[in-house]
């Protein structure tokens, strides 16, 4: 009951009993009621292979009504829940870590309602978003938000993770799109925020508890978002670029170029791409540069929004910060190029494993952490590299060995924690805390603020049942 990589464990928790199961198959059908090994193992392992846990029992309700009951009775029983979506999450929290058992949402995957003039959409939490934004693409609208992981993930998962992505620039988080949440509290009482009102000050907004609380405040059952307008002339720049103090005078000149169009401009250094290219055998439409730079510009006029974006072009290869790029309005050409950079997430994933870190680092020190730590870890990392949403502040940092490292991991963390405080940044940006992160929270929330949130953990899930070991540092 020990889990020696993170030390770790396990609470005392009720042990899931035969006549559990039998209580459960009263509630769902039995082939919904997974016990098999076999069946139980996907839902244990993590998208990166990172973590691992021991659950034998997967449950996957099809209605809020299944949702609340199953949680009365685990509460009564003292039974741990890990809730799980797409399971695409990156920091270890959709997976148990011991015996507890899975609530998948995989089969509550009902659109409910879109108002295609105010741009409210309802539906059920198991929605894959990829899917969600075919659905309103087809009547004019697209979601708010956009991730690499879109054909997997569920929108009850992104908004448990306030999950970030390409477009966030534009959008904004999820805090501003979700319009409204239906939640079951760990006693199974049916929360209703289901509004699909953009103003609405009666109260509290309890809304924000779900939102990125990754599962340990309560379950999404339904969610509201508002969706905006689908754009009509989309366009992608992809620019090599000599060094990362470039990157940032092309942000600048990209913001006042482009203005309200700009909807995306993300980063990735030569290391990201190469490694893409090479595990992972995709094209890069451009050569070989030290740092690469996509801009992209969503508007309603194509002529004119393409004509922004190549006379961005023309005017910054003219000043030397463009050595080299392509500007496309062509579909495929531009799933090219997005393909190319949300690839990174998994390439190093060849490699062996991967240490990955999501933080934000004001702009000027935005790239600083990953010389430092090439040079910090010499031979013993594969590769080293950089990447994300230079518009968000938000860095992603990946580290490829062989296989896990002890010797590795202890030089990385506290370490890179560490730096991002002494930089006035946030040890996770938009993956969460999840199981990876509990210990080093104190590095961006100060201890009034940890203590508060034990409060509200207390209050909302006073048997600590709905995902134990998570987000919070040990809560006695
Ligand atoms: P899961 O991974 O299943 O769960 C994530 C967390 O939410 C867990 O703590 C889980 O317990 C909880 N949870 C899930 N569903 C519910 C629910 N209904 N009620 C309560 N709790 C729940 N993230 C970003 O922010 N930006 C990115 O750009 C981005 N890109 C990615 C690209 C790739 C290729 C991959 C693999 C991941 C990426 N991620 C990104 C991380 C991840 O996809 C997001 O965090 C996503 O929102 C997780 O959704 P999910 O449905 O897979 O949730
Ligand atoms: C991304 O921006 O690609 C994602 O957040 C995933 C990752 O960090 O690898
Ligand atoms: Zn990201």
């Amino acid at each position: 009951y020990v889990l020696e990589k993170y030390k770790v464990i396990r609470k005392q928790f009720g042990n899931i009993q035969p006549s559990d199961i039998d209580y459960f198959k009263t509630i769902l059908s039995e082939d919904r009621v997974l016990t098999d090994e076999n069946d139980v193992l996907p839902f244990n392992i993590d998208w990166i292979k990172n973590c691992r846990g021991q659950s034998k029992l997967v449950l996957k309700p099809k209605s809020t009504e299944e949702v609340s009951r199953i949680m009365r009775y685990c509460n009564e029983k003292r039974l741990a829940v890990c809730p799980q979506g797409g399971n695409t999450g990156l920091v270890g929290g959709s997976v148990p870590v011991f015996d507890e058992i899975v609530l998948s949402f995989m089969l509550m995957n009902k659109i409910i309602s879109l108002d295609e003039l105010s741009g409210a959409l309802v539906c059920e939490t198991g929605c894959v978003l990829e899917n969600l934004d075919s659905y309103v693409r087809e009547r004019n609208l697209i979601m708010p938000l956009d991730l690499g992981a879109k054909g997997s993930c569920h929108i009850g998962g992104n908004v448990s993770t306030n999950a970030g992505g390409l477009r966030l620039l534009r959008y904004g988080n999820l805090h501003g799109s979700v319009l409204g949440v239906e939640a079951v509290k760990a006693d199974g009482t049916v929360i209703d925020c289901l509004k699909t009102l953009k103003k609405d000050n009666t109260g509290y907004h309890l809304k924000h508890l779900f939102i990125g609380s990754e599962g340990t405040l309560g379950v999404v059952t339904k969610v509201a978002i508002h969706c905006p307008a689908l754009p009509k002339a989309v366009s992608l720049g992809f620019f090599g670029v000599e060094n990362f103090e470039i990157v940032l005078r092309l942000y600048a000149s990209a913001k006042s170029s482009l203005g309200e169009i700009l909807s995306a401009f993300e980063m990735a250094d030569n290391d990201s791409i190469s490694s893409t290219v090479q595990n992972l055998k995709l094209p890069n439409p451009i050569s070989d540069y030290p740092f690469y730079v996509l801009v992209e510009t969503s508007g309603s006029d194509e002529t004119h929004d393409a004509e922004k974006l190549t006379r961005f072009l023309d005017k910054e290869m003219e000043s030397g910060l463009i050595i080299d790029g392509t500007v496309t309005s062509e579909p495929a050409k531009m799933q090219t190029i997005w393909n190319l950079r949300e690839s990174i997430a998994g390439a190093g994933l060849i490699d062996g494993y991967v240490f990955k870190y999501d933080v934000s680092i004001p702009l000027a020190n935005y790239y600083s952490l990953v010389p430092l730590l090439r040079q910090k870890l010499g031979s013993k990392a594969i590769k080293v590299y950089g990447y994300g949403h230079v518009g968000d502040g938000n860095i992603h940092i990946n580290v490829t060995v062989p296989k896990y490292d002890q010797e590795v991991c202890s030089m990385l963390e506290p370490y890179i924690f560490e730096e991002v405080a002494k930089l006035n940044g946030s040890i996770s940006a938009e993956h969460g805390v999840g199981f990876r992160k509990p210990h080093y929270i104190h590095y961006s929330k100060d201890v009034t603020a940890i203590h508060l949130m034990k409060q509200l953990k207390q209050l909302m899930d006073p048997n600590h049942i709905l995902n134990p070991y998570k987000v919070l540092p040990e809560l006695t």
